[in-house]
């Protein structure tokens, strides 16, 4: 990259150039002059004659994992499209920002999921995300800067707050088992959907008086209430996790409040994915997968069922209405008219599809040309 500073040589015909120094915030690059570290003047494939494309010109610069900090991206990152967010030369705002903090996020991010519920927290209120999020990156979940953000702030030991919270010292707990971090229609933003017993202050019922322990350690607890639910894991297929230490069913429930329905723990594709990272891991790295993923219980039964993934109407599930009610009748066959002579088993839709993702088109397990037909007929 050349360090010449060239200003003046560009200024002479390119008049904007004035504008960049009128910003209170100049890119140090471009307030040393230094045009041809980004441009090439001569030449170039890509818009605005860059020198590299992308975000290849500005990690070129500032390191990539320096500035990424994890495992979690935020998606606009990864996709390097730093000029969403960031201005190339100069700016009015802190961070060589094209806006505000807070207009940036909401150009993404529907103002009314974050905060247009009744009661906001006030960080929330005043624009400030940055306070809790990373914007490109972190090592936790939802870009969280740190752990224990919560109590960096409140201090849990406080007669006031023990005193809202039954008594107990909240440090160390997992403040979202119980709270939205940005606004709910709940007084304290407790989450939307309230378990029951807890609304009514019934932490008895499962905890010992005055502490966070349990009053049983597995989902007999659940069942107490529940007996019901669980006849709908005795199937041939199952999440009856009976034998892991713990309760299984606050893996995907959330005893407390939820913003989710019926109480999940989280988003459901973060529900499910928290055990299932191998399918987490094929399904973001292949190139095509079924349209809507991330909406598991469109396809799968989240306790137990008789037919094999758990799908939620079996071999039909595809078909379902709604979704691909005439493949499979005008197609290639499928059902027990076509018995796949690899597995002796009826063909379906998944034979030759996978929805949870695939390298070929039309999400296929094989090139649709011929690699996939001559798995079963000969030529
Ligand atoms: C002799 C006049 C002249 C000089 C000197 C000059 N340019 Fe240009 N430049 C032009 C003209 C004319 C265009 C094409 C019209 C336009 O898009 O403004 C252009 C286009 C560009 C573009 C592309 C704009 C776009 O929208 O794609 C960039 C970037 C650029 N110049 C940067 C530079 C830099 C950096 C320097 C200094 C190293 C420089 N120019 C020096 C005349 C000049
Ligand atoms: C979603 C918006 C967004 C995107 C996309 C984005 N940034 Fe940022 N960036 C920010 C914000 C917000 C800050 C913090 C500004 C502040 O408050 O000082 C920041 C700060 C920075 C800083 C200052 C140092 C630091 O680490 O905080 C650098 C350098 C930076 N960004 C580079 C990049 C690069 C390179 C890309 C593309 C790979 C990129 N950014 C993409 C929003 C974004
Ligand atoms: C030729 C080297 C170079 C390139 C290329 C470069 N930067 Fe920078 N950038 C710097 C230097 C030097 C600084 C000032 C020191 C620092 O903050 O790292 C800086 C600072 C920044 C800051 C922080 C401003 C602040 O102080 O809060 C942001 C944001 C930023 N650059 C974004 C980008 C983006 C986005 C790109 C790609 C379009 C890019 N940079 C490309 C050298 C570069
Ligand atoms: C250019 C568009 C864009 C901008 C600007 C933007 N985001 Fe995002 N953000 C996205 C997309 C796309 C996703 C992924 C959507 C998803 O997971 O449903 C995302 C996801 C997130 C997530 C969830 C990450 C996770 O892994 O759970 C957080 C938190 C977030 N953004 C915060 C912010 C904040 C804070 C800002 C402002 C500094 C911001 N975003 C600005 C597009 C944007
Ligand atoms: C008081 C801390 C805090 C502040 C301030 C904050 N957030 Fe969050 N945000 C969180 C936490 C905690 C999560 C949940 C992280 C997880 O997935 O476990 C979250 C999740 C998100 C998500 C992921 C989707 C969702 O709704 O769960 C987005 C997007 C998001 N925040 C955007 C924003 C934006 C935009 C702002 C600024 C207006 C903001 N946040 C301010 C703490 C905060
Ligand atoms: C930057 C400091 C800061 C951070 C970080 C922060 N808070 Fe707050 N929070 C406040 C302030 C200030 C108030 C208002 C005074 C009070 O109620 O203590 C508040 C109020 C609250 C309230 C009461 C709101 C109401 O309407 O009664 C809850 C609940 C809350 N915060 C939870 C959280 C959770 C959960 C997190 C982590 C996701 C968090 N806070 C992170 C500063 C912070
Ligand atoms: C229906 C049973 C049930 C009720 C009612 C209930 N809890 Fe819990 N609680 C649990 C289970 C199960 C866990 C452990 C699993 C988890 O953290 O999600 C837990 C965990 C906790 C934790 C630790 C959170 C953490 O993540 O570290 C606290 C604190 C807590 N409960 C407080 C309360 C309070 C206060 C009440 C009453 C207002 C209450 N609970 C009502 C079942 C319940
Ligand atoms: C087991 C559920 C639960 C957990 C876990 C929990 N809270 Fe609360 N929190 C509550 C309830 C219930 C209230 C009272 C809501 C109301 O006003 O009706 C409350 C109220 C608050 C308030 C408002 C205090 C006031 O003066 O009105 C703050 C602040 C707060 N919690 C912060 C936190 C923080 C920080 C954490 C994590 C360290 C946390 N809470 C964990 C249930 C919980
Ligand atoms: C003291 C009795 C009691 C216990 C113990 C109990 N629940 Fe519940 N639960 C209820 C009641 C009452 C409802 C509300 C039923 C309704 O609205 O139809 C409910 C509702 C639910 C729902 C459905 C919410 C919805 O939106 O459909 C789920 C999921 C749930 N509980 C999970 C659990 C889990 C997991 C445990 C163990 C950690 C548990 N429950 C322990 C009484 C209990
Ligand atoms: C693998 C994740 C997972 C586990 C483990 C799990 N659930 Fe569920 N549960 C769900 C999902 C997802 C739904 C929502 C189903 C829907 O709406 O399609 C649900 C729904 C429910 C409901 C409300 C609807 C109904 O069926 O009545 C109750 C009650 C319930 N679960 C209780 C339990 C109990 C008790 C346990 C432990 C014995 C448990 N769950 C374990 C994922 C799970
Ligand atoms: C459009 C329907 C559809 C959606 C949406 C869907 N799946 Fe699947 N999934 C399937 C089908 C069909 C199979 C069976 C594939 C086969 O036959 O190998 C499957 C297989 C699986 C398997 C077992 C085999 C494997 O690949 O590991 C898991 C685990 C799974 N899905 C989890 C999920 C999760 C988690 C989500 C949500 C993030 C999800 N699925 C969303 C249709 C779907
Ligand atoms: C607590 C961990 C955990 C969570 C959370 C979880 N799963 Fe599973 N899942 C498992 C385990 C373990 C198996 C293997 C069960 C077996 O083979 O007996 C499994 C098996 C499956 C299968 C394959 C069943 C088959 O026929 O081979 C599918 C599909 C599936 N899960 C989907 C989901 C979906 C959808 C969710 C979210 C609602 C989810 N899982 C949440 C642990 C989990
Ligand atoms: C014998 C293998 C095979 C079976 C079984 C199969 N497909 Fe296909 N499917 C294909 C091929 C090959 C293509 C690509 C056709 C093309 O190139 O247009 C395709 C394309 C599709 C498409 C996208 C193109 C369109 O027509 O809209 C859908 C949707 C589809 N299949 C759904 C299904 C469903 C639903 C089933 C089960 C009822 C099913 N497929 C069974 C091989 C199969
Ligand atoms: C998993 C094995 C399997 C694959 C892969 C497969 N087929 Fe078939 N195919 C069958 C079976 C089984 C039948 C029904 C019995 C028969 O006619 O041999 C059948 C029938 C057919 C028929 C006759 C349809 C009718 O209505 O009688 C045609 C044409 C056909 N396949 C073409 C294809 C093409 C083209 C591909 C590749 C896109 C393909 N098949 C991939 C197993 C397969």
């Amino acid at each position: 990259m050349s360090k010449k500073n060239t200003r003046r040589l560009c200024a002479d015909c390119h008049g904007e150039v004035a504008g960049f120094f009128d910003k209170k915030m100049v890119h140090e690059p471009v307030a040393r002059g230094q045009c041809t570290a980004c441009h090439n003047p001569h030449a170039s494939k890509h818009k605005g004659l860059i020198g590299t494309g992308k975000e290849e010109l500005c990690y070129s610069c500032h390191k990539k994992d320096v500035l990424l900090k994890g495992r979690v991206v935020h998606q606009p990152v990864a996709e390097g499209l730093c000029l969403e967010c960031h201005a190339s030369h100069s700016s009015n705002n802190r961070g060589l920002l094209r806006a505000g903090v807070e207009r940036l996020c909401f150009e993404c991010h529907k103002i009314e999921d974050i905060r247009g519920k009744k009661f906001v927290h006030p960080e929330v209120k005043k624009g400030r995300c940055t306070t809790c999020h990373n914007p490109h990156g972190s090592t936790l979940d939802g870009l969280i800067v740190k752990k224990g953000v919560c109590t960096s702030c409140h201090d849990a030991g406080t007669k006031r707050l023990k005193g809202v919270h039954y008594g107990l010292n909240m440090k160390g707990a997992r403040c979202l088992s119980c709270h939205s971090p940005h606004s709910s229609d709940n007084r304290g933003i407790i989450k939307a959907n309230v378990h029951r017993p807890f609304a009514e202050g019934k932490c008895s019922v499962c905890h010992r008086p005055g502490s966070k322990e349990l009053v049983q350690a597995d989902y007999n607890m659940c069942l107490k209430c529940h007996e019901a639910s669980i006849k709908s894991f005795y199937k041939r297929y199952s999440h009856l996790m009976a034998g892991r230490t713990g309760n299984f069913c606050a893996e995907c429930h959330t005893p407390h409040a939820s913003d989710q329905r019926a109480l999940l723990s989280g988003r459901e594709d973060k529900t499910c994915w928290q055990c299932h990272q191998d399918t987490e891991g094929f399904a973001h790295s292949a190139r095509y997968v079924h349209p809507e993923l991330r909406k598991c219980l469109d396809c799968h039964i989240s306790h137990g069922s008789n037919t094999r993934y758990m799908l939620v109407a079996g071999d039909n599930t595809c078909s379902m209405e709604g979704c691909h009610p005439s493949q499979g009748r005008f197609t290639h066959p499928v059902g027990e008219d076509a018995i796949d002579p690899r597995s002796k088993e009826p063909m379906n839709c998944s034979t030759c599809h996978n929805p949870m993702g695939s390298p070929e088109e039309f999400i296929l397990r094989a090139g649709k040309v011929m690699e996939l037909c001559i798995k079963c007929h000969q030529i």
